[in-house]
């Protein structure tokens, strides 16, 4: 690094994010501490375990003025995954940014299903649909994907399937086509489509589905909410009535998946009951999922009984 580079005076990182620790405390930011040390890390570029080796270095002035800005978002109350640009979820790291929800992790539970639901999928098609059936290629519709967590996790997880992403918001496969580009090889049998549910898909698709996902906008404009999540954008999060986009799917799910298929769905708590038994007089089985905080969170639906 040159004089000129480097910021003035006797700053070290340690120093900058102890005070950016005091400021974000001081505007409010819940784990002040965890902020800090995350954009520090952000600013610097440093691995986690490279972090108490930087603590003592001079900032480059270039890290310094995206400290600061990012310390400046923060402190107005953005929700320090946007700060960041990036946010984990399970084994992927991905681009994140105010057009897309920000992932959470019981969608990280619902990303699992869809994998367990992938593998049973395979295994069982050959015991419930016809030859010419069963011998189709593994094809899995994420709907309503946003930043593409759950499908890109499909895809990085299993091998040998056919990954949709799709999404009613430009904006949002944006987004989820910059985290594909982050997939290298696994993502070579991904695609994107844009349009609302299924009417994204080619109609070549319909019956050949093998894993329906999504995690539908499924919250009521009257719903309690963490006042946060104004940040997010509001067409991910709210439906009127609540459960329209989830009733929806589960109806029109039947047409497009195989006869050996799975409907996997994202749903607030109170809403289990009721999608559970919609379900399950339109599928052969149809169970709920807790999340990891042991909340009912998600409907497992398998083998369509009939088609629309
Ligand atoms: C709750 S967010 C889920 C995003 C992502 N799948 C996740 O779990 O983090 C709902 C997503 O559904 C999309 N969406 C809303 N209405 C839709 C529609 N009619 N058809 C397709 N996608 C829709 C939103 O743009 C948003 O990306």
């Amino acid at each position: 690094m040159t004089d000129s580079e480097q910021a003035s005076g006797n700053l070290d990182w340690r120093t900058l994010v102890a005070a950016a620790q005091s400021s974000l405390a001081e505007a409010g930011v819940p784990d002040a501490d965890i902020s800090a040390r995350l954009i520090g890390q952000r600013a610097t570029g440093a691995e986690p375990g490279e972090w108490v080796e930087v603590l003592a270095d001079a900032p480059h002035k270039r890290h310094l003025a995206h400290f600061d800005a990012m310390v400046e978002r923060r402190c107005q109350g953005e929700p320090l995954q946007y700060v960041l640009g990036q946010w984990g979820f399970r084994h992927l790291d991905l681009f994140v940014d105010n057009r897309v929800l920000i992932p959470r992790p019981e969608t990280e539970t619902v990303a699992g299903l869809a994998v367990t639901e992938v593998e049973s999928v395979r295994h069982a098609a050959g015991d419930v649909t016809p030859e010419d059936v069963a011998e189709l290629p593994v094809i899995v519709a994420d709907l309503g994907t946003g930043s593409g967590a759950i499908g890109l996790s499909v895809a990085y997880e299993c091998s040998d399937v056919d990954v949709w992403l799709t999404d009613v918001s430009a904006a949002a496969l944006t987004v989820a086509r910059a985290n594909l580009a982050g997939l290298g090889t696994k993502g070579s049998r991904v695609r994107l489509a844009e349009g609302s549910w299924f009417a994204a898909l080619s109609p070549e698709l319909q019956g050949r589905l093998s894993v329906v996902v999504s995690n539908p906008p499924y919250v009521g404009h009257d719903d309690d909410i963490d006042p946060q999540i104004r940040w997010e954008p509001a067409d991910a999060l709210f439906a009127e009535p609540a459960e329209q986009h989830l009733v929806h799917l589960v109806e029109t799910a039947t047409s497009w998946l195989h006869d050996a298929g799975s409907l996997i769905l994202e749903m607030a708590p109170d809403q289990t009951s009721t999608i559970q038994q919609l379900a399950a007089s339109l599928f052969d089985e149809a169970t709920v999922h807790n999340d990891l905080a042991g909340r009912p969170r998600a409907v497992v639906a398998r083998r369509p009984l009939q088609r629309n």
